[in-house]
């Protein structure tokens, strides 16, 4: 395992710590004693969180492992979209706020329990008129508006597995997964505004569909007013169907184990992997985790997952968790910069936002626009702050200890993935003694270690590997058709454990920091991105011979994502075709995957570091990009090809 860069190994000296305020433990959700509770039985206690759910038929056994396949509450039954919606009406919280929704432009909406049952239920009726039936993938393609949720929940309701796409993807990642996954029903919209200006979304679904002759339907909200393509017989208004449903469905109950959704996410290949979760196991863990790592007080409460729902972040934490439990959340349709750049101390003051939770990349963005939008804020509202997707530096995390929570709130480090569907290690707000930079311990009833290259685990001080060691029960299912990809990849680097490609180590107190990824997948901005899908996109371009990408480190955006390039007849950099090219190749990247795939800097060089046996040396591309000293070249078939890409890269600019 490559030794953490400066920056990590600098954090590994941190020592500060800041135990939970009095008054918070005295009144938390989680005590102390959880812990034990949960070590005591581990599958009891999951079973006890299970409880909370409303069943229609109970389990017979809480857990059947045959490595590496689990299921979990085994023959209970349930309807996930009744447990975050219907029954809270039921119990008379028809009038609770589930949602304040805010549109970029500022327009806002605010949705009741009971309004979210009737959308849901007439969203349900839509679908199934439009022949979606359980078990039939629907693909959603949407910006964060609320008929994002309802669609969600009505297929959830029907038993139809949903894969949501992210906005920001282009047609042809759009198409690779609607292929994959056969979706049959594509739900989308004219698009969505960012950045102060209407983003269209339908005509990447109309190029997306001309090679999915599967897909019969396509649901349309309008958002925009944009004008858009139609196809006559296969794209349905929104409007004009949903709003003539009847507002009541009467739901089928499922399996614990249905599909819930497919989530797709970057693997070491550039094949993107569609992450299965289901439905009872799911819930139970994001429900729990939701409640506990939260501190929520669902009757006061106004929670704010700042993320998108096109993300796992926004399945778990804005739709499945905090519905699941209740609760009361902010939803935001834009970019933190429109049209001012306090826009979320807006939100959060004029919402009395209690607990926040967020990427590094934005606090750090934050940090780079200075404090002072902060004041004049009234941030008082807030009382509990989170982290998740990528290692939070300790500077990051004091800033926003600091500035937006006053010094008051805890701030709880939550490491987890698109796999593992919900929280794994985090700090218990009301318990924990956190640590700025540390996710800390494992969540009550998950298990988990730091082990060495041969398995075994490393003591206190010892860095290595991150591992699962118990099944549980927001765990992924598979990968979507790939039964074999899902084994390699996450079941046979450690016998009998869970790899989750993060580097960690433990502290002297034996708490948990993570280090980063160990495999060829990047995190920029908290988005998973591998670089084998933007070699594999660059290299589909005619100008391109070979392609090498590495994550350089970057001080907003976590990586920041580097591409070398070998070009077909050989350009100069310097040349203006050259520069032309390089523009090119950036948008090239931008069409094939996403504007968030496009790299920083691409580097036009007449060859690659390579093995005798012909291997890319992208580690020393890594060193090359952060700047550092050159690692063991001894195995380079020709060493003067690194050095000349040194001394290019420290004369060339910015791609931008
Ligand atoms: C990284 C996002 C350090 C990690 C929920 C993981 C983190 C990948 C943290 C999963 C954290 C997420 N500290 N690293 N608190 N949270 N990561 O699937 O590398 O988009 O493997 O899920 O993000 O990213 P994914």
């Amino acid at each position: 395992m490559p030794g953490p860069p400066d920056a990590l190994a600098a954090l590994l000296h941190e020592s500060r710590r800041f135990p939970p305020p009095e008054a918070f433990a005295e009144r938390a959700k989680a005590g102390p004693e959880v812990y034990a509770e949960a070590a005591a039985d581990r599958i009891s206690w999951w079973e006890e969180q299970a409880r909370q759910l409303t069943w229609a038929r109970p389990w017979d056994r809480a857990l059947e492992w045959e490595l590496p396949l689990a299921k979990w509450f085994v023959g209970g039954e349930l309807n996930v979209s009744v447990n975050c919606v219907d029954r809270h009406v039921e119990a008379g919280l028809g009038d609770r706020v589930a949602f304040f929704w805010e549109g970029e432009p500022g327009d806002t909406r605010t949705i009741t329990y009971a309004e979210l049952h009737q959308e849901v239920c007439r969203a349900a009726n839509a679908l199934s008129e439009l022949g979606v039936r359980a078990g039939e993938t629907v693909a959603i393609y949407m910006p964060m508006i609320p008929e994002t949720v309802f669609a969600m929940l009505a297929c959830a309701r029907l038993g139809a597995p949903h894969t949501v796409v992210f906005g920001g993807f282009s047609a042809d990642a759009l198409r690779g997964r609607v292929q994959d996954c056969d979706a049959r029903t594509v739900v989308t919209a004219d698009g969505g505004y960012r950045r102060g200006a209407p983003s269209a979304l339908k005509p990447a679904v109309d190029l997306a569909l001309a090679d999915c002759p599967g897909v019969r339907k396509v649901l349309v909200v309008r958002r925009t007013g944009a004008e858009v393509g139609w196809v006559e017989g296969r794209d349905v208004w929104w409007h004009d169907i949903v709003d003539r449903q009847p507002a009541s469905h009467t739901p089928e109950m499922f399996d614990a184990e249905h599909p819930l959704y497919i989530m797709y996410t970057s693997g070491t290949t550039a094949k993107p992997k569609g992450i299965l979760h289901t439905s009872g196991g799911y819930l139970t863990h994001v429900a729990t985790t939701h409640r506990l790592v939260f501190d929520l007080e669902a009757e006061s409460d106004v929670y704010w997952t700042a993320a998108d729902i096109g993300w796992v972040t926004g399945h778990s934490y804005i739709v499945y968790g905090p519905l699941a439990n209740a609760t009361t959340s902010v939803l935001y349709e834009g970019t933190p910069d429109t049209p001012s750049r306090d826009r979320w101390w807006q939100i959060v003051e004029r919402y009395g936002v209690s607990i926040l939770y967020t990427a590094p990349t934005t606090i750090r963005t934050f940090m780079k626009w200075g404090a002072g939008l902060l004041e004049g804020h009234d941030l008082s509202s807030l009382r509990l702050l989170g982290s998740v997707g990528e290692p939070i530096n300790p500077e990051a995390w004091m800033w926003y200890r600091h500035h937006v929570g006053g010094d008051r709130c805890p701030v709880v480090d939550t490491w987890w993935q698109t796999e593992t569907g919900g929280i794994m290690l985090t700090p218990l707000p009301g318990v924990t003694a956190t640590k700025p930079g540390a996710a800390m311990v494992p969540f009550p009833g998950i298990s988990a270690a730091v082990v060495g290259e041969d398995g075994t685990p490393v003591g206190a001080g010892g860095a290595g590997y991150l591992v699962v060691t118990e099944p549980w029960p927001g765990m992924l299912r598979g990968i979507w058709g790939d039964p074999e990809r899902y084994r390699d990849t996450y079941w046979s680097r450690f016998p009998g454990c869970y790899f989750a490609g993060d580097g960690a180590k433990l502290d002297d107190d034996g708490d948990i920091w993570l280090l980063g990824r160990v495999d060829d997948v990047m995190n920029v901005s908290g988005h998973r991105i591998s670089t084998t899908e933007i070699e594999h996109a660059l290299v589909g371009h005619p100008g391109v011979a070979e392609a090498a990408v590495v994550g350089a480190d970057d001080p907003t955006t976590g990586q920041a994502i580097v591409a070398f390039v070998t070009v077909r007849g050989g350009v100069a950099e310097d040349s203006e075709s050259g520069a032309r090219l390089v523009v090119e190749l950036r948008e090239h990247v931008a069409r094939e995957i996403g504007p968030i795939a496009k790299p920083r800097q691409i580097l036009l060089t007449p060859e690659l570091p390579k093995t005798r046996s012909g291997k890319i040396m992208r580690r020393l591309l890594r060193d090359v990009a952060d700047n550092r000293q050159l690692g063991d070249v001894t195995t380079l078939l020709d060493p003067s090809v690194v050095d000349s890409i040194k001394d290019r890269m420290t004369t060339a600019g910015d791609g931008d």
